[in-house]
């Protein structure tokens, strides 16, 4: 099965995320480009536990997933 995102889940993250974007902004002053390379991590772990079940197309739907993420808790920068 190719897995896909909910386009809701998509519309829901930033909403969900926005205190805790305040939060590393103001109050951990967490440099943003850490954010990215946090979630790159997390793709590559993913890589390493799937192993083979992680295609391109797997690869590109969590790219896009943690794009979402990101950028979400990135707008206090901005
Ligand atoms: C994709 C990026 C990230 C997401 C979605 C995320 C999300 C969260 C969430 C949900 C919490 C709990 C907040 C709360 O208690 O209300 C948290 C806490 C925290 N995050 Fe992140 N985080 C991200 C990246 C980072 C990075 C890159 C760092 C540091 C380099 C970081 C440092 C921290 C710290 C220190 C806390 C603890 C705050 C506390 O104890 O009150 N986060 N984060």
């Amino acid at each position: 099965m190719r897995a896909e995102i909910q386009p809701r889940i998509l519309d829901i993250i930033p909403v969900s995320i926005r205190v805790r974007c305040k939060k590393h902004a103001e109050e951990l002053h967490i440099d943003p480009g850490s954010f990215h390379l946090l979630t790159d991590c997390f793709i590559m772990e993913l890589a390493h536990l799937e192993k083979c079940k992680f295609t391109p197309h797997t690869h590109a739907t969590w790219a896009k997933f943690f794009k979402v993420v990101v950028d979400a808790i990135s707008k206090q920068y901005h």
